[in-house]
């Protein structure tokens, strides 16, 4: 069990571990949406430049596999915590489902954007909800402008969304824990590193993130079960 004292602030950065047990898959596990799609040809400008109708094709085929998940333990211990902490926990996610929103998280930074929006790829419209699915025959999405809708997603060569607040809430936290996350994209696999010093820093995950040096309390196994254990007390 996980000892968080009435003045703890708690950043919490999660990955697609997390959505696993909820049948969404991860990117480089076994089955990992990057060994059946190649991130240059749909997840990165240079790829919606080339070709805008197979990058809609891989997001509508991710919004049909989103829209049929629901949330699982995990998600679930995380909206309880949030309850319990309110903004003491600060609560990140590098994933594009809305697992955490349906568990009843709420104020959940998306850094790495969110599948169910899209926006214009040329004017500043804000981002809108969006669960359509673009695939042929359906024409590609224009944007009143004249301007192509995309997915609202941060490619690969882009960057994240919220880095200021996140920046701010990692120097601010005392105990810093990622779950389900492989620790190998950049920036977030290098937030631990930003609160070594000033925080605890814990990993929770089924395998050996790449970044485990930087974690002084590993639990090792599934999202699912670990985080009510861990966060029993506090429930
Ligand atoms: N519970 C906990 N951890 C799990 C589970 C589970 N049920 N299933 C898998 N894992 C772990 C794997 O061991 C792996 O370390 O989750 C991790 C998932 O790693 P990745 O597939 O690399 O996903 P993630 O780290 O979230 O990827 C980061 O990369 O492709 C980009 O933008 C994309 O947000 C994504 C980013």
């Amino acid at each position: 069990m996980l000892a968080i004292s009435s003045t703890d602030r708690v950043f919490i950065l999660t990955g697609a571990g997390v959505s696993a047990e909820s049948g969404i898959p991860t990117f480089r596990g076994e089955n990992g949406l990057w060994g059946n799609y190649r991130i240059e040809e749909v997840a990165s400008p240079h790829a919606w430049t080339r070709d805008p109708r197979l990058v809609w094709q891989f997001y509508s085929m991710r919004r049909r596999a989103a829209s049929a998940a629901r949330p699982n333990p995990a998600h679930c211990a995380l909206a309880k915590l949030g309850q319990r902490l309110g903004d003491r926990l600060f609560l990140c996610t590098q994933n594009v489902d809305n697992l955490d929103e349906q568990a009843g998280s709420n104020n959940v930074i998306h850094m790495h954007g969110e599948l169910f929006k899209s926006r214009c790829d040329t004017c500043s419209r804000p981002p809108f909800e969006d669960s359509k699915l673009y695939e042929p025959p359906a024409a590609l999405p224009l944007c009143e402008c004249g301007g192509r809708i995309r997915p609202h997603i941060c490619w690969f060569g882009e960057v994240p969304f919220e880095l200021d607040r996140i920046f701010g809430a990692l120097e601010e936290c005392t105990l810093f824990m990622a779950v389900g996350t492989s620790g190998v994209v950049e920036p977030a696999a290098s937030f631990v590193a930003h609160v070594i010093g000033h925080a605890r820093t814990i990993y929770v995950g089924a395998d050996e993130p790449a970044n485990l040096l930087a974690f002084t309390e590993r639990h090792w196994g599934k999202a699912g079960e670990v985080l009510p254990q861990l966060f029993a007390q506090l429930s």
